[in-house]
């Protein structure tokens, strides 16, 4: 197995290219995609400040890194959603790398800081533990990038992920969501942009970066998460990718460039409804969005600026912040 580029010995095969790299040549090809994926889809501009959302797993870790050597100023963000050892293990991951390169890593904890854990949680709003996690994370992302004024926020979600992502959706025929599936969400109303610069690496590969490069992550899945319908969805395309390499790609890009238009009038229509949460300012078809009413459910605390009003009381973030809405696909 030789190095496509130099055609020294090769140290992983990347199928759906139809090539194999040496470590050097993976390196950049690596960096050559995520480079294309910002640029391709203008999910980053120069100067600008970014937050990485950084969960101690291979993914969020490789896109900080690459976004760092790449010259970006971006700062980690870590949740602790305490979810027993294995948050805590995920935060130590975190720390160990942000420290060894020199990095600045915000934390915010769900119980020191919000009163709640997952699972307290996910029983209390009688949603499933990833779907209370999902409304807890979005929320936060964004509050942490407007609390630390950055441009745009970063997440680590792969093409494996998207994918699984968009055969759910399909599935389903869930043409809302459908229409927000993009690997940018446009900053709105005083909310940062969403971007997730890894859509043109595999799961494989972001695994591989990490390995090569000496990035130590937790390899443990979440343990909310096992069973569940996504982790499904990933199977099911494993199995068609190892018989036909490169329809995962196809499936998602071709998604992007042929039918996801066809779908966002739909999403827009539902943007329209919303309107800020009395409390928090999030938009929300309601009064108060899903993310005060899981807190409040779930007996926990929002944090001094972030309390519910008294009843009547003039809602003065009206129209101020305006993040994801309530319902977004996982
Ligand atoms: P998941 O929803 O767990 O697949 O994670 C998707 C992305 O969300 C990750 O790649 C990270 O960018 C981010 N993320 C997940 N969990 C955390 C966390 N505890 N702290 C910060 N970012 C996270
Ligand atoms: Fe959110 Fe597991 S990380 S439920
Ligand atoms: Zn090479
Ligand atoms: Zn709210």
């Amino acid at each position: 197995m030789k190095c496509r580029v130099c055609r020294e010995p090769a140290v992983i095969d990347v199928r759906r290219q139809n090539a194999n790299y040496c470590v050097a040549h993976f390196f950049r090809m690596c960096r050559d995609q995520v480079a294309k994926a910002v640029e391709q889809f203008g999910m980053i501009a120069p100067g600008e400040r970014v937050l990485v959302a950084v969960s101690g797993g291979k993914d969020s870790l490789a896109v900080w890194d690459l976004l760092v050597d790449a010259g970006y100023d971006a700062d980690g963000l870590y949740l602790g959603l305490g979810i027993g050892d294995y948050s805590d293990e995920s935060g130590a991951y975190v720390r160990r790398y942000a420290k060894a390169r020199g990095l600045t890593l915000t934390e915010v904890d769900l119980p020191d800081d919000y009163g709640y854990d997952i699972q307290t949680g996910s029983r209390a709003a009688r949603r499933a533990p990833c779907s209370a996690c999902g409304l807890s994370k979005r929320h936060l992302f964004d509050k942490a990038a407007i609390d630390g004024g950055y441009d745009v926020v970063v997440t680590g979600h792969n093409l494996d992920d998207e994918a699984a992502v968009l055969f759910g959706n399909v599935l389903r025929w869930q043409t809302g969501y459908l229409g927000r599936q993009l690997p940018v969400l446009p900053a709105r109303h005083g909310f940062p942009r969403k971007v997730k610069p890894l859509v043109r690496l595999s799961e494989r590969e972001t695994a591989a970066y990490c390995v090569l490069k000496g990035i130590d992550y937790i390899v443990d899945e979440c343990p909310m998460a096992k069973g569940n319908r996504h982790l499904g969805y990933k199977e099911a395309l494993n199995a068609i990718e190892a018989t036909s390499p490169g329809t995962k790609f196809d499936f998602y890009f071709g998604f992007l460039a042929r039918a996801s238009a066809a779908f966002q009038a739909e999403a827009e229509a539902e943007q329209e409804g919303l309107r800020p949460c009395r409390s928090c300012g999030a938009p929300t078809p309601g009064e108060i969005c899903a993310f005060c009413r899981l807190v409040e459910r779930a007996g926990g605390t929002l944090p001094p600026g972030e309390e519910p009003p008294a009843a009547g009381a003039v809602p003065v973030t009206l129209g101020a912040r305006l993040p994801s809405p309530d319902a977004v696909s996982p």
